[in-house]
């Protein structure tokens, strides 16, 4: 996510006020440092993540506000969260774990009476936007899970590629497309279902970003 900061991220949680944030997969944490050195004291930011790739204790001292880690994966955090202003969304990518995601999250919100937060989900374009990745497919239950195969992927094309192509040491499904695969399908079919109007803008490169955000929010923040 980290290429979308100026650009996208940092314009977006400024215009939203957002003082909670949970980031969902934050790897070797390059994101988050940016999120700690530019949120305020009355700031809280959340991060979850199963496996890091850097100490959470070091971020824990560098920042002035309040900072939780949770080493687990999102659906086991999410509920348990107060309302977040802004989520930032890049874990697992494939239809399953996004798409309950997005509900844990506007449960929580629902029950508070408050918006949904900002959402903004990368790897929502190719390859992942139609096409399930799994970091631990043993945790996706089998009914939601796609076949897959350790093989890299081509542009255009549906099946993964017998040699090189891009990521072929992931467990990526072996067919591009249909229902509840990938990221993209999975903001849809949250769309579909939520109950008030989402606006949605899609950003179509580095991997894609998708941003989510309630109409009436919107409208709100306009006054
Ligand atoms: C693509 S990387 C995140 C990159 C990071 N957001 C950045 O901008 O640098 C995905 C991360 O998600 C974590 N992850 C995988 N499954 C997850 C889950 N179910 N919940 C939360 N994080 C998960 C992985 O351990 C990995 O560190």
């Amino acid at each position: 996510m980290f290429p979308f900061w100026k650009v996208a991220i940092e314009p977006v949680l400024r215009a939203a006020n957002a003082r909670r944030i949970v980031e969902i997969g934050a790897l070797a944490g390059e994101h988050t440092e940016l999120l700690l050195d530019t949120m305020g004291e009355d700031a809280e930011l959340h991060v979850i993540d199963p496996v890091p790739q850097f100490d959470p204790d070091e971020h824990r001292e560098r920042f002035g506000g309040r900072y939780v880690f949770h080493r687990d994966i999102s659906h086991n955090v999410l509920p348990r969260l107060e309302p977040m202003d802004a989520a930032l969304i890049d874990g697992d990518h494939n239809w399953y774990t996004v798409y309950h995601e997005l509900r844990q999250l506007a449960e929580v919100s629902e029950r508070a009476a408050v918006a949904l937060p900002v959402m903004l989900l990368h790897d929502t374009y190719w390859p992942y936007g139609r096409r399930d990745l799994y970091y631990t497919p043993d945790r996706i239950p089998q009914e939601f899970r796609q076949p897959f195969q350790h093989k890299g992927m081509r542009p255009g094309r549906r099946k993964l590629v017998p040699r090189g192509g891009l990521n072929p040491q992931m467990a990526n499904a072996e067919i591009e497309g249909g229902e509840r695969n990938g990221v993209l399908t999975a903001v849809e079919d949250f769309i579909a279902e939520f109950v008030w109007p989402l606006r949605r803008l899609d950003l179509p490169i580095y991997f894609g970003l998708t941003i989510l955000v309630e109409e009436a929010a919107l409208a709100e923040n306009l006054e």
